[in-house]
C-alpha cells in the first residue's frame, strides 16, 4: 500500500475541522442530490454490512436507517470534527459504528462488507486504482461498490480542477466519468456501471458501481489493470441504474 502524507491529511483535517458545524447548512441540497442518486445504484435485503468510507456528517446514514434500521453500518472518516457532528444524529438503538480511518488503509479483514460507499470524497485520494483495490478488499465476493464525486466531463470542472491541483494541498485531481469507469475496471470490479448527470446547474456528478468478483480469482481486466485518468478517455453517458428499491424520505 501507498505511504501515508501526514501533511497532506493534516490540511484536510484542518479544513474539515473549520467547516464540520456548518457543513450541513452549507450543503444541504448538494449532498441530498448526491446521496439519493447514489443510493438509486442498490437494492437492499435490509440486513447489509454496510462501510461508508468518507462518511462525513452522516447524511447517508440519515437517508438510509430510517427505512432500513438493520444495516449493519460502519462510518469512517479522516476528520474527527466531522464524525462528532454525524453521531450526535443518531439514536443508540442503530448498529452504528464511528471511526476515525484513512481511505487507504481500511482496518478490516478481507470480505467483511456487502456495500461499501464513497460518496463525494474521491477527488482527495492520491492513489486511484490502488485504493479502489482496498474498497473491493473489504467486500464480500459479490458485495457492491458506489462512488459518486465531481467530474470533469463539463469544462468548468477542469479548470476546478486544476485550482484546487495549484492551491489545494488536499486535493489530488478530480476525474472524467469515463476514467472513474475504467479505474473501477482496473481495481477488479465486476458489472461497472456509469450514471453522468448534474445537481442544479452548477455541480456536474458522476456514479459509478460495480461488484467485487464472486469468485475469489481476480477479474481479467484486473491483470491488465489500466492506468487511472486517461486525458484521451471518452465522455461516459449516463446509464440505467441498478435495478432494485429506491430508499426515499
Ligand atoms: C465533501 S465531504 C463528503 C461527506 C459525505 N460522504 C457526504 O457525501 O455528505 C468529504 C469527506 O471525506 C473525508 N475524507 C477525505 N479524505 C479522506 C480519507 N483519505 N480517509 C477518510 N476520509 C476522508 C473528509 O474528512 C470529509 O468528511
Amino acid at each position: 500500500m501507498n505511504p501515508p502524507r501526514p501533511e497532506k491529511d493534516r490540511h484536510l483535517v484542518e479544513r474539515y475541522r473549520r467547516k464540520a458545524a456548518r457543513y450541513d447548512a452549507d450543503w444541504a441540497r448538494y449532498t441530498v442530490g448526491t446521496l439519493r442518486r447514489s443510493l438509486e445504484h442498490l437494492s437492499w435485503q435490509g440486513n447489509e454490512r454496510v462501510l461508508d468510507i468518507g462518511c462525513g456528517t452522516g447524511e447517508v446514514e440519515r437517508l438510509l436507517l430510517p427505512l432500513l434500521p438493520e444495516l449493519r453500518l460502519v462510518a469512517l472518516d479522516l476528520s474527527a470534527d466531522m464524525l462528532e457532528i454525524a453521531r450526535a444524529k443518531f439514536s443508540p438503538r442503530f448498529a452504528l459504528r464511528w471511526l476515525r480511518g484513512h481511505a487507504q488503509h481500511l482496518p478490516f479483514a478481507d470480505g467483511s462488507f456487502d456495500v461499501v460507499l464513497n460518496l463525494n470524497a474521491f477527488h482527495y485520494f492520491d492513489h486511484p486504482v490502488e485504493t479502489l483495490r482496498e474498497f473491493r478488499r473489504v467486500l464480500a465476493p459479490g458485495g457492491a461498490c458506489v462512488l459518486t464525486d465531481w467530474c470533469t466531463d463539463r469544462w468548468r470542472f477542469r479548470a476546478i480542477d486544476l485550482g484546487m491541483r495549484l492551491f489545494d494541498p488536499a486535493h489530488h485531481r478530480i476525474h472524467r466519468s469515463a476514467a472513474l469507469r475504467e479505474t473501477f475496471a482496473a481495481a477488479g470490479f465486476e458489472d461497472v456501471r456509469l450514471e453522468t448527470y448534474g445537481v442544479g446547474w452548477f455541480w456536474g456528478m458522476a456514479t459509478v458501481s460495480g461488484c467485487a468478483p464472486r469468485s475469489s480469482e481476480l477479474a481479467p481486466r484486473e491483470r491488465n489493470a489500466a492506468p487511472i485518468a486517461r486525458p484521451e478517455m471518452q465522455h461516459g453517458r449516463a446509464r440505467a441504474a441498478r435495478s432494485g428499491r429506491v430508499p426515499s424520505t
